[in-house]
C-alpha cells in the first residue's frame, strides 16, 4: 500500500482490478497477416476504465486515489506516477497486462487483449481492504471495467455490501456477466449509480440491442427494471446521442452532445462517469450533472485515444438538457418528466 487518507468527504476512489497498459501501434498500411510491418510510430498509456475515469477527475484538481493490482516496480505504477496520480497498490507477482491496438492509415483498428493477471484469494481480499480503507468517509467510489481471471464473477456484488457501512456512494460501469452478476445479486448489492451503455443495457434487459436503439419506451422500461432491482440512479450513455440520466424517484433526464470532432471514443464512457462525479461533487442537481458528464464524454470523444478532457475542454454550454425522453419536447418549467407511473 502506498498511501495516506487525505481530508475525506470530497474524496473519490477509483478500482482498477484488471489494469492495463495500451500500446497502440500505428501500421504504414493495411495489416497483412503472415508478413512484417514496419512501424509508423507506437506508443504506450497506463489503461483501464478505473485508471480513466481517475485521470479525469485529477485533471480537475479534485481528490482521487486509484486502487489497482500492480507490483511497485510494474512499468504501469511508473507511468501512473507520471501522471500525478496518487494510487494505492496491491503487490501482485504477475506483471500487468499488455493490450494493443493496431491502427491503420484508413482507421481501421485491431485490438489484441491479453486475460490479465490471476488474482488469488488473498489479492481479492487486499484489493477489497483497499478499497474499503480508502471509502471510509469519501464521496464516491468507482468500481470498474472487466474483472480479471480468479475473480468470482459476482465480486462486484460482494464489493458493494462490503462497502455499504462506508457511507461513500458506489457507481458500477461494467459489462457482460460481471454486470449480470451484480444486478442478480440482489437489492443490499445495488449500486449507487450505475453507467450502462445501449450494449449493457441490452444485456442486462436479455433483448437486442437494436431494440433499445429503435425504442426509446424500451430503454425507459429496461431503465427502470434497474431501479426496481435496487439502482438508484441510472446514467444511459447513447454514444453520439448523448445520454440519459433516470433516478429511482422518478426522475428523468436528456441530454444531446455538443457539436463534436471525434476523434476518439475509446474511454468516453469513462469520462462521463467522472463528469457526473465532478458535478456531484460541486453539489450540481441531477440537470447539471448529466450535462457535465455529456460535455465530458464529448470533450473526451474530441481527443485522441483514451486522452481525457480538462475542465476547460468540457463545452458545458454546447449540452442540452431536457425533461423526459430525448425525443420529446422541453418544458418550459423543467420538471422531472417522467413520473413513477412511467415506469
Ligand atoms: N460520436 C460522438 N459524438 C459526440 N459525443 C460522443 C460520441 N460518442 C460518444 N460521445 C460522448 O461520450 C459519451 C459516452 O459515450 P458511449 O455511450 O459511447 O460510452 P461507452 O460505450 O460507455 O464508452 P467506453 O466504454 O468505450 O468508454 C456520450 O454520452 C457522449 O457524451
Ligand atoms: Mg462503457
Amino acid at each position: 500500500m502506498t498511501t495516506e487518507p487525505t481530508a475525506a468527504g470530497r474524496r473519490v476512489v477509483t478500482l482498477t482490478a484488471n489494469p492495463s497498459l495500451d500500446r497502440t501501434l500505428d501500421l504504414p498500411g493495411p495489416l497483412e497477416r503472415g508478413t512484417v510491418a514496419r512501424l509508423g510510430g507506437s506508443s504506450t498509456e497506463p489503461g483501464g476504465k478505473g485508471v480513466n475515469v481517475a485521470r479525469a477527475i485529477a485533471a480537475a484538481g479534485a481528490d482521487v486515489v486509484s486502487v489497482l493490482p500492480a507490483a511497485d516496480d510494474d512499468p504501469i505504477v511508473k507511468a501512473l506516477h507520471a501522471l500525478g496520480l496518487r494510487l494505492s497498490t496491491v503487490p501482485v507477482q504477475t506483471p500487468v497486462r499488455t493490450n494493443y491496438t493496431l491502427t491503420e492509415p484508413d482507421g481501421t483498428t485491431t485490438k489484441l487483449n491479453e486475460p490479465g493477471a490471476r488474482l488469488d484469494p488473498v489479492s481479492l481480499a487486499a484489493l477489497e481492504g483497499a478499497v474499503r480503507a480508502h471509502a471510509l468517509g469519501a464521496r464516491w467510489v468507482v468500481l470498474s471495467g472487466s474483472l480479471p481471471p480468479g475473480a468470482p464473477l459476482d465480486w462486484y456484488a460482494t464489493l458493494v455490501r462490503s462497502l455499504r457501512g462506508t457511507g461513500a456512494r458506489i457507481a458500477v460501469d461494467t459489462s457482460e456477466a460481471p454486470l449480470l452478476a451484480l444486478l442478480a445479486a440482489g437489492p443490499d448489492a445495488a449500486p449507487d449509480l450505475l453507467k450502462p451503455n445501449t450494449e449493457e443495457l441490452a444485456q442486462l434487459a436479455g433483448v437486442p440491442e437494436e431494440t433499445l436503439g429503435a425504442d426509446p419506451d424500451a430503454a425507459i422500461a429496461a431503465v427502470a427494471g434497474l431501479h426496481e432491482r435496487g439502482v438508484a440512479e441510472v446514467l444511459l450513455t447513447l454514444g453520439g446521442d448523448g445520454a440519459v440520466l433516470s433516478t429511482a424517484d422518478g426522475g428523468l433526464w436528456s441530454a444531446r452532445p455538443p457539436r463534436t470532432t471525434v476523434r476518439s471514443t475509446v474511454g468516453a464512457g469513462d469520462s462521463s462517469l467522472a463528469g457526473y462525479v465532478l458535478a456531484d461533487l460541486a453539489g450540481l442537481d441531477p440537470a447539471g450533472r448529466l450535462q457535465n458528464a455529456v460535455a465530458y464524454g464529448s470533450a473526451s470523444a474530441a481527443l485522441p485515444g483514451s486522452a481525457v478532457p480538462t475542465p476547460d475542454q468540457a463545452d458545458l454550454a454546447g449540452v442540452a438538457v431536457t425533461a423526459g425522453l430525448p425525443a420529446s419536447p422541453a418544458p418550459a418549467e423543467a420538471a422531472p418528466a417522467a413520473g413513477a407511473d412511467a415506469r
